[in-house]
């Protein structure tokens, strides 16, 4: 089977966010599937710099006014198809906003190229490929399947996968004319939403089907609470409508192997683990008082219920605990960390920024890592929580919900704990879910046997590739 990936952001190339590690993990996944997966992505400078040599096997003298170029690459096993497009992606800042974090004012014509792009490729512009499916992911690369179906490719089978839902990708009518699609996509079939162009609305009208990346998230989204407004459109889909949970890439993640942490370890071997907690200590110039390390590696958001830990960390370090955060995102937000920082010297620490071995090292050197989100669609750093025995204390919501067990009496019983889930998401919420995690972390044997079944859990791709490549399957027997 042969299917074409499109999404604007691929681990290793490019990552701001879960989407790239999904994108980059799930082609080796399918795999021993007998399925090839091919991913397009855009040409930003950083991933043409990274890819270094590539063949250009296809090309346009005109995509949206400029010459663009369809570039192929083996990276580290992943089947590369970049869309070079300089006038679109040779930019400062990073994939979709400037150095001052402003959205590209064209963005609706960077991503509506990406997306045509990967339509022309499924209707046969390359001259020795066509794909039998093409999975699209987020609003970036939802106008495909719009694309596709008024152009050659129009019964081929098509999967939109919604990693977040609050993205949609949503512009002022007067972009359409621009989108070389013709005057009936601006209908409420297509792209038309209450009057202006959304991206991921014409995706999911026009997908053959429609995934979400968590059971439990897939289920949120047909509430108005979750859905943002598209909970009746996915409501009247939802037969084509499914949640198939992450995975996570266990090469990449294991703490036997990593070569970003002080010390390897496994579940036998814990002993050396506490390297990492000393490291960890020295990088956020922590004081030697014995205590967990509670760790945070996420954008710093109100999705990510940021401000509702902000307001939590006296607590934290009032009951002998200390914080080391590693996020970026909304100012007033770095802000409370940096000033609860000042406020509790050697206790509570934040590196500002992105810093990708810096956050497998807070895996490995943490106690707990705590994710209050909102909402989460999937998530995955309490993913790589698990399988480093730093145990995730999650908010009890979307993909979190479906992938921690909460340590309550009757899980502890039965030995199958793996984390702590929280509801509401608020400071008294998180307070007390912090109060029993304290309290189990006073018992030593009972803290260990919670990370080792975190640790026991199966968070690779496996059974969710198997899921993703039944569906891909399906599909295809009815196309
Ligand atoms: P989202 O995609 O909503 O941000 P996920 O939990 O799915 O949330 O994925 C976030 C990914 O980005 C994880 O791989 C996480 O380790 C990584 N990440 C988030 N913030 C940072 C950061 N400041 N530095 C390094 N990695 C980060
Ligand atoms: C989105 C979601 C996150 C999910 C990721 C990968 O960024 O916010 O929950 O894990 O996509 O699917």
């Amino acid at each position: 089977m042969e299917i074409l990936s499109v999404a604007s952001e691929v681990f290793p190339l490019i990552k701001t966010g879960g989407l790239a590690d999904v994108a980059g993990a799930l082609p080796l996944a399918l795999k021993p599937h007998g399925i090839r997966m091919r991913t397009l992505l855009p040409g930003y400078p950083i991933v043409l710099q990274k890819i270094g040599k590539a063949t250009r096997i296809g090309g346009f003298d005109n995509l949206f006014g400029h010459p663009a170029s369809i570039l192929a690459v083996d990276h580290h096993g992943l089947d590369i198809l970049v869309l070079d497009a300089p006038a679109l992606f040779d930019r400062d800042g990073g994939p979709y906003v400037d150095k001052a974090g402003l959205d590209y004012p064209d963005n609706f014509r960077r991503f509506a190229a990406l997306s045509l792009a990967a339509a022309e490729i499924a209707g046969g512009l390359l001259p020795d490929w066509t794909p039998d499916l093409v999975h699209v992911h987020d609003w970036q690369a939802a106008l495909t399947p719009v694309y596709m179906r008024f152009g050659p490719a129009s019964g081929m089978p098509t999967v939109l996968t919604i990693h977040n839902i609050a993205f949609q990708g949503q512009f002022g009518p007067t972009v359409f004319p621009e989108l070389a699609l013709p005057p009936e996509a601006f209908t409420v079939d297509y792209v038309e939403y209450y009057g202006d162009v959304g991206f991921l609305k014409g995706g999911l009208q026009a997908a053959t089907a429609i995934t979400t990346v968590s059971p439990s998230y897939a289920q949120e989204i047909l509430t108005p609470e979750f859905g943002m407004g598209l909970e009746g459109l996915l409501a009247a889909r939802l037969s084509g409508l499914k949640g198939i949970v992450n995975g996570i890439d266990a090469d990449i993640w294991d703490p036997r192997t990593d070569p970003n942490i002080a010390a390897p370890y496994s579940a036998d071997k814990m002993k050396r683990r506490a390297e990492n907690k000393l490291a960890l200590s020295k990088r956020f110039g922590f004081d030697a008082a014995p205590g967990p390390i509670f760790s945070v590696v996420s954008r710093l958001t109100w999705q990510k219920g940021m401000d509702v830990l902000a307001e939590a960390i006296d607590d934290i370090v009032e009951n002998g605990g200390k914080l080391a955060v590693l996020g970026s995102g909304d100012p007033v937000l770095e802000n409370a960390f940096l000033s609860a920082a000042a406020r509790h010297p050697g206790r509570v620490g934040i590196v500002v920024g992105y810093d990708e071995p810096l956050s497998h090292l807070l895996q490995a050197g943490s106690d707990a890592i705590l994710i209050p989100s909102r909402f989460e669609p999937c998530g995955l750093t309490q993913l790589y929580g698990l399988r480093y025995g730093c145990v995730p204390v999650v908010a009890r919501t979307g993909g979190l919900a479906d992938t921690i067990i909460d340590a309550n009496e009757a899980a502890l019983a039965a030995r199958v704990a793996t984390g702590f889930q929280f509801s509401p998401v608020t400071a008294d919420g998180l307070r007390l879910a912090l109060r029993r995690v304290f309290a189990l972390y006073k018992e030593p044997k009972a803290w260990a046997r919670l990370q080792a079944q975190g640790m026991k859990s199966d968070v690779s791709w496996d059974k969710s590739a198997e899921r993703y490549a039944a569906l891909y399957s399906g599909l295809l027997v009815k196309g």
